[in-house]
């Protein structure tokens, strides 16, 4: 089992639909993780109250600037349910490609017996995101402009697949299961990858598009000089990396002063090589869900977008998705 996996996990037991607790990972054996979409973790119809309450499941899909993933998401609990499938990025990047990289993924989940029909689905993008249009494409290929994301992907997969910022998802899942749970006030997660992106909170409640990436920075847009793309780009050590990036985090601080950071991204895998570094002006922490985060958010927003709620003992606080 990896990291991730462990992590998600650490939240939640993952129950098949039989009731059992599976007790361990999200690429156990494909049947009897709920594929056939019925609730799971107590949320579901059925359940006594007379209440229709939709199935806690949904499809969550991070398309990144190296790897489209997705997995099926048990929202109860934030724990992947499915095999977690990633494929390359196809280059250019543009939707049909994309699309169809996203239409190969799902078919491999399917294959391995876990039945997707009928489920939210949700994916997280690399831009801002309004009305189903990707708005910007700074590490995507500059068609996504020019044609409505949400239909090319509902051409693709004969779905409707809700578009969301990426950090914004990654966000979403923290603030839900992750480090942010609890928190209120000021909250602003940033992941560092191929780029930088950012998720604020304000109460629990999502402030979509934030862009602090592309902050001015030495002249810059400080994405291209401090995310983890641009210190391999760059062949910086760790180090050197971490004091460029500590003073692009100080910015972050005196502009926005947040109760709680936390630093997410593909980078988040390597914090114990940079944190050290690091002098931050407030509480600040790792992300817990390291890289199934995007997927898990992007699966909630589109859950939520159709009007599942939690458990009330997941006790959690409402989150507004973006788009
Ligand atoms: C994009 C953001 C995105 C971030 C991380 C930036 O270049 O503008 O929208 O969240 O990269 O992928």
């Amino acid at each position: 089992m990896d990291e991730t996996v462990r992590d998600v996990d650490a939240f939640g037991p993952v129950l098949a639909t039989d009731g059992t607790p599976e007790g361990s990972n999200g690429a156990g054996p494909p049947d009897g993780h709920g594929g056939d979409g019925a609730p799971v973790g107590g949320s579901g119809a059925g359940d006594g109250d007379g209440a229709t309450r939709m199935s806690s499941l949904a499809v969550g899909i991070d398309v990144g600037g190296t790897g489209v993933k997705a997995a099926i998401v048990d929202l109860a609990t934030g724990a992947l349910v499915s095999p977690r499938v990633r494929e390359k990025t196809p280059l250019p990047s543009t939707p049909e490609a994309v699309a169809d990289t996203i239409a190969h993924i799902i078919e491999r989940i399917e294959a391995s017996g876990h039945d997707t029909q009928g489920l939210p689905a949700g994916a997280g993008l690399p831009g801002v995101v309004k009305d189903g249009w990707l708005r910007t494409a700074a590490n995507i290929d500059k068609s996504w402009l020019v044609t409505r994301a949400e239909d090319v992907l509902e051409r693709h997969l004969s779905r409707h697949v809700l578009i969301v910022n990426d950090a914004d998802a990654a966000g979403l899942a923290e603030m839900r299961y992750g480090a942010g749970v609890g928190h209120s006030g000021v909250v602003l997660m940033l992941t560092i990858g191929t780029g930088i992106g950012s998720a604020l909170f304000v109460d629990g409640r999502l402030v979509p598009n934030t862009e602090l990436g592309h902050l001015e920075f030495h002249r810059r847009d400080a994405e291209t000089l401090v995310s983890g793309a641009a210190r391999e780009r760059r062949k910086l050590g760790w180090k050197q990396w971490a004091g460029e990036f500590d003073a692009y985090l100080d910015r972050v601080y005196r502009y926005f002063s947040p109760d709680l950071m936390i630093l997410g991204g593909g980078v988040s895998k390597e914090t114990k090589r940079y944190i050290q570094y690091l002098t931050p002006r407030g509480p600040l922490e790792v992300a817990r869900l390291l890289n199934a985060a995007g997927i898990v958010g992007a699966a909630l927003a589109a859950a939520e977008a159709q009007g599942y709620r939690p458990p009330e003992s997941a006790g959690v606080r409402e989150v507004v998705a973006a788009g």
